[in-house]
């Protein structure tokens, strides 16, 4: 299946959510950071591809770059997506180490991550870099999945709102109203890595939030806008933050990195259907 095919499936199938008789659809990505290796992720990506995934499950794979053409190879005639971890904002050109929209087209991947609290921690990304990555990837037809998220001390002193709102705004500003083709992952970074995650209720008000900020942000235009979860997913506590409002599927770190954690949060979610 081709790039754009699967682009278009997932988006297909995310805008049947809305439909009252319709069941709810989630999209369930992994992000691989930095680990692995050839052998660890072809194994993992034979094991997906053997998975009896629903047809209201969408999975996006987010290997490190050097791995992406075993995606290219292995899924190219599966309904998975796969994507990077992150793409420059610049077209080409002498900036070495830096992998273009461009190539990742190149190498099938339907999407980017941007804008990963790990990157902004470690890397000084700003929220307009990130703007501007996304931005990117949409024109080469990638859509981008731009993480936002609050530190702990932001929840805890009561900004986290203002927060989001910055990064969404400064997001916006770039890529205009294609910021509702965009994904945006909540991931509070105070959740990543460390098995503690916002109480049902918190992840409830946040995502109601981000969907209020985004419809005004791309005028009330449409509104269907996909706000995935993302910070110490399992297979325990998935099923749980499926039942919330706004909360359109999820992006896992650790317990993606071995295809039985990953395969349970799908089974989970499988499992008597969702919503
Ligand atoms: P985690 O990571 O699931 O290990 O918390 C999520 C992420 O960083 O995307």
């Amino acid at each position: 299946m081709e790039r754009r095919e699967i682009a278009q499936l997932v988006r297909t199938h995310m805008e049947r959510r809305l439909e009252p008789e319709g069941k709810k659809e989630y999209i369930v990505a992994a992000n691989w950071k930095m680990n692995m290796s050839a052998k660890e992720i072809k194994a993992f990506l034979k094991e997906i591809c053997d998975t009896d995934v629903p047809e209201y499950l969408h999975i996006i794979i987010f290997p490190p770059f050097p791995y992406l053409p075993y995606a290219q190879e292995m899924l190219r005639y599966e309904a998975v997506a796969y994507g990077a971890q992150d793409v420059a904002e610049q077209d080409k050109g002498a900036y070495t180490g830096e992998i273009s929209a461009a190539m990742l087209a190149d190498c099938g991947c339907s999407y980017t991550l941007a804008g990963h609290s790990e990157r902004r921690a470690y890397y000084g990304e700003t929220s307009d870099v990130v703007a501007r990555k996304a931005s990117k990837a949409l024109e080469y037809e990638i859509v981008p999945v731009i993480c936002i998220g609050e530190t702990l001390e932001e929840r805890r002193s009561g900004a986290y709102k203002e927060v989001l709102k910055g990064q969404i705004e400064e997001a916006a500003k770039v890529c205009k109203e294609r910021l509702a083709q965009c994904i945006i992952a909540y991931e509070p970074v105070w959740a990543i890595g460390t098995g503690v995650i916002p109480t049902i209720k918190e992840i409830g008000e946040t995502h109601r939030y981000i969907h209020d900020v985004l419809a005004s942000e791309c005028n009330n235009a449409g509104g269907r806008f996909q706000i995935l979860y993302g910070g110490s997913v399992n297979e325990s506590n998935v099923k749980e933050i499926a039942s919330v409002p706004f909360v359109d599927g999820f992006l896992a770190g650790g317990a993606s990195l071995k295809a039985e954690s990953f395969k349970n949060i799908i089974k989970r979610l499988s499992l008597d259907g969702c919503l």
